[in-house]
C-alpha cells in the first residue's frame, strides 16, 4: 500500500520472515516507490520492504535531490534532502516498529547517490548498503566515522553516465571512513544485468550483519 505521510510517499512491505533488516529501497531518475519492490523481494526473500519516492521532480521525473546537470548536484538541496531522508527513516522506523531492524540501502543510480549522501552525513542511520550505478555525491571535509559497515559498490565497466573514476574514488572515500568495501564490475552500462543481482543477493547472504 502506498501512503503520503512522513514526508515521503512511500510504500512499506512488513518482513514475511527473514527478520531484523530492512531494505531501504531508493529508486534511479523517473522511478517511484513500487520500482524497486521486486528487487527486494529477489535479493532477500522475506526481508521488509521501505520505499519511498524521490521527492524532486525534475520535468515530472522524480528524484531524490536536484541537480544542475547530468553528473553535476545542486549540494544544498542534496543535503537538505539527505536530512529529510534521515528523518522519514527514523519515523518509518516507529511507525513500522523496525526500530531494532539493521536498515540496509538498496539504491539505483540517483538512488544509490542519495544512499552514499546518507552514509557521508548521517553514518549512524544505514547498516549497509548496496549501491547499484554510484557516483560521489560530495567529498567530506572530514571522514564520517563508517568502521566496518558493508557496502556494495555495482559498477557498469563501459557506463556512459558513471565513469570508473567515480566508482574507484566513491570507494576511497569509505575505505577511508572504515567502511568494509567490495565492487561488482559488470560488464556493460548503465542498466542493471542478473550479474548485478547475483552479486547483491550474495553480498546480502554473506552480510549477515556486523552491527
Ligand atoms: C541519474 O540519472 O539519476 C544520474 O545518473 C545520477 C544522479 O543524477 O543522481
Amino acid at each position: 500500500m502506498t501512503t503520503a505521510d512522513l514526508g515521503f510517499t512511500h510504500r512499506f512491505v512488513p518482513s514475511s520472515g527473514a527478520a531484523g533488516i530492512t531494505l531501504l529501497l531508493l529508486h534511479g531518475t523517473g522511478g517511484n516507490e513500487d520500482d524497486l519492490i521486486p528487487l527486494g523481494r529477489e535479493l532477500l526473500p522475506g526481508a521488509a520492504l521501505l520505499s519511498p519516492r524521490g521527492r524532486i521532480l525534475e520535468n515530472g521525473m522524480p528524484r531524490f535531490f536536484r541537480r544542475l546537470a547530468e553528473g553535476v548536484f545542486d549540494q544544498e538541496d542534496l543535503k537538505r534532502q539527505t536530512a529529510e531522508l534521515a528523518r522519514f527513516i527514523d519515523g518509518a522506523s516507529r511507525k513500522y516498529g523496525i526500530e531494532n531492524d539493521r536498515i540496509v540501502a538498496v539504491g539505483y543510480s540517483n538512488g544509490a547517490n542519495i544512499a552514499a549522501s546518507l552514509l557521508l552525513t548521517h553514518p549512524d542511520v544505514l547498516a549497509g548498503a548496496a549501491l547499484f550505478r554510484p557516483m560521489v555525491p560530495f567529498r567530506p571535509q572530514t571522514p564520517p566515522k563508517l568502521t566496518d559497515v558493508p557496502v556494495l559498490l555495482a559498477a557498469g565497466r563501459s557506463d556512459g553516465i558513471v565513469p570508473a573514476e567515480q566508482t574507484s574514488a566513491l570507494a576511497e572515500i569509505l575505505r577511508v571512513a572504515g567502511a568494509d568495501v567490495s565492487i561488482h564490475w559488470h560488464a556493460g552500462g548503465h542498466e542493471l544485468g542478473q550479474d548485478d543481482l547475483t552479486s547483491a543477493s550474495n553480498w546480502l547472504a554473506r552480510w549477515g550483519g556486523a552491527r
